[in-house]
């Protein structure tokens, strides 16, 4: 029932009373979740303004910056993700929901930039499409995490060019750049050609990014390649690959770099490539096993 029951004496509100109060208006209805999220959520904010004495100008600069946040996304730009991603939380609640066997490989953020319904490549297809850049051979199989092959798991992989930049950072483009998917073989063997990432600076011409530039915040990104894994029988796998010794691997802005899915490059000269051909130049070629973790029954 909402309003005030009959009988119930009226309720007036003091500073020691207030979070009480919200929160056990906020526990009402019948979605016992709702009110346990709510519930939470209202006490941790109250602490939060208790803790630091939050002023009426600091309150409204934040209803600002909230409000500039929300007007900066549209259908291709996400200031909000953003944000969850440069305050650690985006990375945290993927700790929470992917607690794989030390075994697996980690998971990691997602990021604004996945495009789905990438172009199938063949083994040792080149997604890079003629881009400029280092040639850079990613193999390996993908396995249980007892050390069984999955043929057939499906590896959706992109990444941004040299400067930096997404296919999602260009107004329309007809043909996919910097992504594709590519098939395991019958071993779980998969090869992706592509060039060599770098790092990167996350969008700081949004509220985000005027944030962050008003600390002495990082804004980079260490070199990686984005991998999204999906099998039968097994968790989906949302990770990247970071290249070993690559600049802001120990303070990646959005907390993703993780131990685990760090991989040398090694450098070779001129001459056959693990797609099977000769390459004119030299390359770069990164050998990493993708581990799943099987479906929970
Ligand atoms: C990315 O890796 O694509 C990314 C992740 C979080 C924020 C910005 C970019
Ligand atoms: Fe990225």
């Amino acid at each position: 029932m909402n309003g005030q029951g009959e009988g119930e004496p009226m309720q007036l509100v003091t500073e020691a009373n207030i979070t009480d109060l919200a929160v056990e208006r906020w526990r009402t209805g019948d979605d016992p979740r709702l009110g346990e999220l709510m519930g939470a959520l209202v006490r941790h904010l109250h602490e939060f303004a208790r803790e630091v004495e939050l002023t009426e100008a600091e309150w409204m600069a934040a209803i600002g910056w909230l409000t500039a946040t929300g007007q900066a996304c549209d259908d291709k730009r996400q200031e909000f993700i953003l944000a969850s991603d440069v305050l650690g939380l985006s990375m945290l609640v993927v700790q929470l929901n992917h607690r794989f066997d030390g075994a697996a490989t980690p998971a990691t953020v997602l990021g604004p930039f996945f495009i789905p319904g990438s172009p199938s490549m063949p083994y040792g297809g080149d997604m890079s499409d003629g881009l400029s850049g280092t040639p850079l051979y990613i193999t390996g199989r993908v396995l249980g995490v007892d050390g069984e092959p999955v043929p057939g798991a499906v590896l959706d992989v992109w990444q941004a060019d040299e400067d930096g930049l997404y296919e999602a950072q260009f107004a329309e483009l007809d043909d996919a750049r910097l992504r594709a998917t590519y098939a395991a073989r019958e071993n779980g063997g998969y090869c992706v050609r592509t060039i060599a990432p770098k790092g990167y600076s996350i969008p700081m011409d949004g509220p985000v990014g005027e944030l962050v530039g008003r600390t002495e915040i990082s804004q980079f990104r260490p070199a990686h390649v984005h991998f999204l894994l999906d099998a039968d029988g097994y968790e989906r796998l949302i990770t990247h690959l970071f290249q070993a010794g690559a600049e802001y691997l120990e303070n990646d802005v959005v907390f993703g770099a993780k131990e685990g899915l760090v991989v040398e490059f090694e450098e070779h000269p001129p001459g056959p490539t693990p797609a099977g051909d000769d390459s004119a130049e030299p390359f770069l070629v990164a050998r990493y096993d993708f581990v799943l973790q099987p479906r929970a029954a």
